[in-house]
């Protein structure tokens, strides 16, 4: 009977959307069901008998802010469970952080044994109101209007669906550059902000010239060339975006001063619109364009690593490459 109701619990277990993993008091994974299979792309044989910190986390139990990579983890070595709490997941097998919300609890035996902990994973890039709701959780200065930008950002994919995802990469690959650079929580998040909303001007400009697949004529690319300023004219209207403006403002600007629209140079240009401007490029280059294939992420590196110091801030060409390969890309 007993081995029938395990069958039956695997069965369940296997059958869940969200990822289950499960590991004894020292730290081992002797649990995990098919959505860990599935969401990391490895069997269960390679990881069950493993500490899980060494299989999934390349041995580094804590992240560079001192804080643990492993919600499982935390739960063992502090006995704090953990309720919904919103992580961010970047295991050896995920090319991204991803982000998820987490439930962790002790495991006892029938007699009462504690056996280990277990955390159940919910992904929330399924849940898009579960996302909105965490980011904004985090958001602590800006939290009330998050709501806002999404808004933006539906608004511009409405017209362009490479611009819907790409702002959403850009934002994503800004805020990592911008916590690899140490700078502070508040900037962080505003650098997530400047990616969701840097090509709100787009609005402004044709869709037969944004959508156009050859080549643009002269007098379509000075259309082109206006979105910056057009973007900064729409969030000038929103009193709480006032720091967004000069960074979007900025984000075509080059290093090297043959940028649009001001034609500004080196530090004159604002910190944020230069990591801008290198998360912009990468995803450009990395993903399919109507006129083009994506190119190989190490194509894409050796691109920035090229126009460092022209286009680029090589500063950030070099924090941002270290951040990708720290990722597996
Ligand atoms: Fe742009």
């Amino acid at each position: 009977m007993e081995s029938m109701e395990h069958g039956m619990a695997q069965l369940i277990l296997d059958s869940l959307p969200s990822p289950v993993l499960m590991s004894d008091l020292h730290g081992r994974l002797i649990f995990v069901n098919r959505a860990v299979e599935d969401d990391l792309g490895v069997e269960r044989g390679e990881l069950l008998g493993r500490p899980l910190i060494e299989a999934l986390y390349q041995g580094r139990k804590f992240d560079r802010r001192g804080k643990y990579r492993s919600a499982l983890m935390e739960t063992l070595e502090t006995g704090r469970s953990f309720n919904a709490r919103f992580v961010e997941v970047k295991t050896v097998f995920h090319q991204l952080p991803r982000f998820f919300l987490v439930d962790t609890f002790f495991v006892h035996s029938s007699g009462g044994q504690l056996l280990g902990a277990c955390a159940v994973y919910h992904d929330i890039f399924r849940h898009r109101e579960l996302l909105k709701r965490a980011v904004m959780s985090r958001l602590t200065t800006i939290s009330e209007q998050f709501e806002t930008i999404y808004a933006f950002a539906e608004a511009i994919g409405a017209r362009d669906l490479y611009t819907m995802g790409h702002s959403e990469k850009v934002a994503e690959y800004a805020r990592l550059i911008a916590e690899a650079l140490g700078l502070q929580e508040k900037e962080v998040d505003l650098a997530y902000i400047c990616g969701i909303v840097h090509d709100v001007g787009k609005i402004g400009v044709p869709e037969n010239i944004l959508n156009k697949p050859g080549p643009l004529l002269p007098e379509e690319f000075v259309q082109i060339t206006c979105h910056p300023d057009k973007g900064a004219a729409i969030l000038s209207h929103i009193s709480w975006l006032e720091q967004v403006v000069p960074v979007v403002l900025a984000h075509h600007e080059r290093y090297d001063g043959r940028g649009y629209p001001r034609g500004l140079k080196g530090e004159e240009i604002p910190l944020l619109s230069r990591i801008l401007s290198v998360a912009d490029a990468f995803d450009a280059m990395t993903s399919d364009r109507s006129y083009r294939r994506a190119l190989p992420v190490p194509v894409a590196i050796n691109e920035l690593k090229r126009n460092a110091g022209t286009q680029f801030d090589p500063r950030i060409v070099e924090v941002f490459v270290q951040v990708l390969l720290e990722y597996q890309f």
